[in-house]
């Protein structure tokens, strides 16, 4: 009998004492989870949301135009200029990535696509397909011209991203949100494509385009207007 109850206090005691190490596991472990649970940032304000939705808009537009520009190339010169078609393919099998990442990023953000997107396809085919009936060299001078345009504008975006977009934290320190970083990871990347895709045209002679001025300069100020449109509309 004593023997019985003292090993059944004991056993109170040794649980007791589990209960009591239980927690306090258990307060360590909510304690490590408060240490270990990341800074919230900030909202974005308006302004920054009613930017980002901007700049989705008009790169979806302006890669949606960039794989109809190529696809005109691809089909007018192919034929008569068979040494250009891996060339030319390379670079819209770029472009048709660029316009995928922003169909993506247009659903994800829920951003309204620019309202006269035929137009957009309409102009792209002529620009496409409009200088390569003149020749092949045309053709480049037309690349040259809106990969100069959209590598510039590309860049914009970039510096807006990296002044504007300094958030606060909870835990007192100011960053880029994740999905900011990302968003300008990926327009990096693309503008050194379209970079590439500058330099490929000048190598294939687009300065000896007739006329260079006219074309180059012409289509630089029509890009720059599809641009302020597509930001816009
Ligand atoms: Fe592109
Ligand atoms: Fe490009």
């Amino acid at each position: 009998m004593y023997r019985r109850l003292i090993t059944n206090r004991a056993t109170t005691t040794a649980t007791r004492a589990l209960s009591g190490s239980s927690a306090k596991m258990a307060a360590a472990k909510t304690t490590t989870k408060k240490k270990s649970s990341p800074a919230l940032f900030e909202q974005l304000s308006p302004a920054q949301k009613a930017y980002l939705d901007r700049v989705v808009r008009v790169d979806q537009a302006g890669e949606l135009g960039a794989d109809y520009i190529y696809r005109g190339q691809i089909y007018v010169l192919s034929q008569k200029h068979p040494h250009l078609r891996p060339i030319l393919d390379h670079m819209w099998k770029q472009e048709v990535h660029h316009r995928a990442t922003f169909n993506n990023l247009q659903l994800k953000h829920r951003t309204r696509p620019s309202l006269i997107t035929p137009l957009w396809k309409l102009g792209a085919t002529v620009m496409g397909v409009g200088p390569a009936l003149l020749s092949s060299e045309a053709a480049m001078a037309c690349t040259e011209a809106v990969e100069t345009v959209i590598g510039n504008h590309y860049n914009e975006q970039l510096r807006c991203l990296s002044n504007q977009f300094d958030m606060s934290k909870t835990d007192g320190t100011t960053d880029q949100p994740p999905e900011i970083k990302k968003l300008t990871d990926t327009i990096k990347e693309f503008r050194d494509q379209e970079l590439e895709h500058l330099d490929t045209a000048i190598r294939n002679d687009s300065h000896l385009a007739v006329p260079y001025k006219l074309l180059t300069e012409g289509i630089k100020s029509v890009c720059k207007v599809a641009i302020w449109t597509a930001e816009r509309v």
